[in-house]
């Protein structure tokens, strides 16, 4: 207490002012000292003997060279317990605070003095200080552990309890603490000390309580930094900075805008929540992630397909009708059951759309005829070609984890439709391939099945698209490559070939129109006459359909057009004779039947991809020769026919008064001429018998005739198909009258008028109709041999 009585007198020292705390008493505190003033002040005080001197916060730290208003009132009596000299104008010292004091003046020389009197600290005490007290020592070791990153060192907090004043242990932690000067002031001027603990106790839980978030994210970010890689975690700041400036990066942007369009897409529920799931998936992963492009991918594909979204039918039956004719000329058939589709649509929008399938020759109108279909529907046409197509994938697509996976090509279509309910051309499912990589055949029996195709599996979706509001066509120029099943599924449509009036129509009507239109000339300035197009047609083209006419035409009306941009302004009429100067010398010379039949030869007519044709069938007998050769590129079934035509006529020798021993003791050689073709099918089986008959009894076979017709064992003539493009060769080359079995008399309603007046029909139900139709002199037995 003797001391507290000294303190209580007036003191004059040197001030030390403080630019941001305040010393407060019990503590050290290490200072530089740079300013002129307050190295002065220093100085002085080392230079008594107890190097005491007073230490003030400065009210504003920027003053440089503060005077007494710039000083709190109240500092703190502190000795200098070290000092060492660094460079001539600064000196760094330790100071000890002994005591508050309140400054009562200050004087102003070379440097600062003050004239101070001590301000004891506050004495009181209670349960609460006790209690604060206690909670503070914990709280500060807290403190200490957590901004060391980790716990306290037991020193620490056995210094803290360790402290029998509670606010020199306050004081003790504030100091720790790194307060601002305001707040170190006011501790150091607390009236009590009840009110000092309260004040470090309320700025340590705060502080506690930062440290303690700060530290769970650092670990945070030290446990993420684990996972993933550095760039992450810069993507991470990139990201925070640039929400921070409200930016977005192009990536999120794009997620943003995939989650806008999946929340207004219009999809079955299942799609919907497989799209979700892919989704969130695609918002937690960073852009730089591979799989993220895929699942972008996937889901931009998802949101572009037509899962429910039809276009209106038109179903106008009038219109339609309307629209058919305005395409296509002819087809009467395959027309009507298209308005019949039309109908049921239009009782039942829910009916199920038959498969159908377009067959014909090349150029017929199958493609164009799908696309008319469309437009007076007024659907979306989409064509995809199964020409060639190997892999199954094609169709089905790929897994998505496949690189560069997509969608297979029917799902690739409806895409491009962009309704469910398009009109889908499956064009060539004749020259559908298989091989080691899957049989698209069976792929494509799915599609087409109205029971399985509401679920058609892409293998890149993997989610079911219902692909039964489409409605299909498929075109093939031949049936017989078609797999069963998939035949089965399809109602078969046939185009056939056209007669030459029928081009001309097609041409006159349509072709001409369209190419003068593509060249930029009117009707009235290009002109073909009618000669000119029955040479184009017969000298120039060769094919069932009309798609070389039609750029023959086009190549005639170009070079009219060429004339007309030299100059030349009369209209043009292109005749007989200027179209080899148009196109050059004729490409096809008209065919000619062969007018000299001797024995052993006979006219049939074959049916090929192209339409058809003239063919005939040799025969020669190999005298002490054995057997039955046959040359000429013959499919199985036609080798069959051969010797079925031989046995039947052997066995049947007396009926048609032929000699049954040159059966037996020549052998037989049959050829059938264009031997690179191949040629195949059972409708050459009347013309084997024929060639056959001629060369046993020595009569030729009626030039003026063709035939075609299948055999059985027994002589019965079966029917056969392609009449049509079979009557119309037999008409191109030059030939009159065509045998044909009973069973196709129907089918000549599908000839033009002009051709059915022209031509003479015979019908055979036996083999005895046609050779006496085709054999003049063949004398057949009178009683008609039992059916044997
Ligand atoms: N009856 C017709 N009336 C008018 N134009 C026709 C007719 N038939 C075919 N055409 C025209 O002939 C051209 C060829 O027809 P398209 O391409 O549809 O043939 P295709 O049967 O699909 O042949 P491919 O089997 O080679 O695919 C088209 O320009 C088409 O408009
Ligand atoms: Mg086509």
């Amino acid at each position: 207490m003797a001391e507290a009585k000294k303190q209580n007198v007036q003191q004059t020292l040197p001030l030390l002012a403080l630019k941001n705390s305040a010393l407060f008493p019990g503590l050290l505190m290490p200072l530089s000292v740079g300013r002129p003033a307050s190295v002065a002040a220093v100085e002085a005080a080392l230079g008594t003997e107890d190097k005491e001197l007073v230490v003030v916060a400065q009210r504003d730290a920027n003053a440089d060279r503060p005077e007494a208003a710039d000083l709190y009132t109240v500092g703190t009596r502190a000795s200098i317990r070290r000092a060492n000299r660094q460079r001539t104008d600064q000196i760094d010292i330790m100071v000890l605070g002994i005591e508050r004091v309140v400054i009562v003046k200050v004087e102003e020389n070379e440097y600062l003095k003050a004239r101070v009197t001590s301000l004891p600290l506050p004495d009181d005490s209670s349960r609460e200080l006790e209690a604060l007290s206690l909670s503070l020592a914990e709280l500060g070791s807290k403190f200490v552990g957590l901004a060391q990153g980790g716990t306290a060192p037991q020193e620490v907090a056995r210094m803290f309890a360790s402290q029998e004043d509670p606010l020199q242990l306050a004081f003790m932690i504030a100091s720790l603490m790194n307060l601002d000067a305001a707040k170190e002031q006011a501790l150091l001027e607390t009236p009590t000390r009840l009110e000092g603990l309260r004040m470090v106790h309320g700025w340590l839980s705060h502080e506690v309580d930062v440290l303690e978030i700060r530290n769970k994210i650092a670990n945070e970010a030290r446990e993420e930094m684990s996972k993933e890689q550095k760039d992450y975690i810069l993507r991470q700041q990139k990201k925070a900075i640039e929400q921070e400036l409200g930016e977005k990066s192009p990536d999120q942007a794009e997620v943003e805008e995939l989650r806008e369009r999946l929340a207004k897409a219009e999809l079955p529920e299942d799609v919907r929540k497989e799209a979700e799931r892919e989704m969130a998936r695609l918002e937690k992963m960073p852009s730089m992630q591979p799989e993220h492009s895929v699942i972008r991918t996937w889901l931009e594909y998802v949101l572009e397909l037509p899962w429910i979204k039809r276009s209106d039918d038109n179903l106008d039956l009038k219109r339609a009708r309307q629209v058919l004719d305005e395409d296509h000329f002819g087809i009467g058939k395959v027309k009507d059951r298209i308005i019949e589709q039309l109908a049921v649509l239009k009782l039942n929008p829910e009916a199920k759309a038959p498969i159908l399938c377009f067959v014909g020759a090349p150029g017929v109108g199958k493609t164009s005829l799908g696309q008319s279909i469309a437009r007076a529907l007024g659907r979306k046409f989409e064509r995809m070609s199964l020409g060639g197509m190997h892999d199954e994938a094609e169709l089905r697509g790929h897994r998505r984890t496949y690189i560069g996976a997509l969608p297979g090509r029917l799902i690739q279509a409806m895409r491009r439709a962009g309704f469910a309910n398009p009109v889908l051309m499956l064009d060539e499912v004749d020259k559908l391939g298989r091989d080691f990589r899957g049989d698209p055949a069976s792929a494509l029996l799915e599609v087409l099945d109205p029971e399985q195709n509401k679920a058609f599996r892409d293998n890149y979706l993997d989610l079911p698209f219902d692909l039964s509001k489409a409605l299909f066509i498929t075109t093939a120029n031949s049936l017989d490559p078609i797999p069963a099943p998939l035949l089965d599924r399809m109602e078969i449509l046939q185009l056939s070939g056209y007669s030459e009036e029928e081009k001309t129509q097609i041409a006159r009507r349509y072709l001409i129109p369209r190419q003068l239109k593509q060249a930029g000339l009117t009707a009235e300035q290009c002109v073909v006459d009618d000669e000119a197009l029955k040479k184009l047609i017969e000298s120039y083209t060769r094919e069932a359909g009309v798609r070389r006419l039609e750029q023959v035409l086009a190549r005639v009306i170009r070079k009219v057009a060429v004339r007309f941009a030299e100059g030349n302004t009369e209209s043009v009429c292109i005749t007989k004779e200027e179209v080899p100067e148009l196109l050059g010398p004729e490409a096809i010379l008209p065919e000619e039947a062969r007018k000299e039949l001797p024995p052993g030869v006979a006219t049939g007519l074959a049916w090929t991809e192209t339409g058809g044709d003239v063919l005939y069938i040799e025969a020669a007998l190999l005298p002490q020769g054995k057997d039955l050769t046959i040359t000429g590129q013959l499919g199985e079934v036609m080798q069959e026919s051969a010797k079925t035509a031989r046995s039947y006529l052997w066995s049947h020798a007396s009926y048609f008064g032929l000699q049954a021993s040159e059966f037996l003791n020549a052998g037989l050689h049959i050829h059938v001429p264009a031997g690179a073709i191949p040629k195949d099918g059972p409708s050459a089986g009347v013309t084997m018998t024929t060639a056959l008959a001629s060369l046993y009894s020595g009569l030729p076979m009626r030039n003026d005739t063709a035939m075609t017709g299948e055999v059985t064992l027994t002589g019965l003539v079966l029917p056969i198909g392609g009449v049509k493009e079979k009557v119309l060769a037999a008409r191109r080359g030059g030939l009159k009258r065509v045998i044909l079995p009973r069973g196709n008399q129907k089918d000549l309603r599908d000839l033009p008028e002009e051709v059915r007046k022209e031509m003479e029909f015979v019908f055979a139900d036996r083999v005895a109709d046609v050779l006496t139709a085709a054999l003049p002199g063949l004398a057949v037995a009178a009683p008609p041999a039992k059916a044997a």
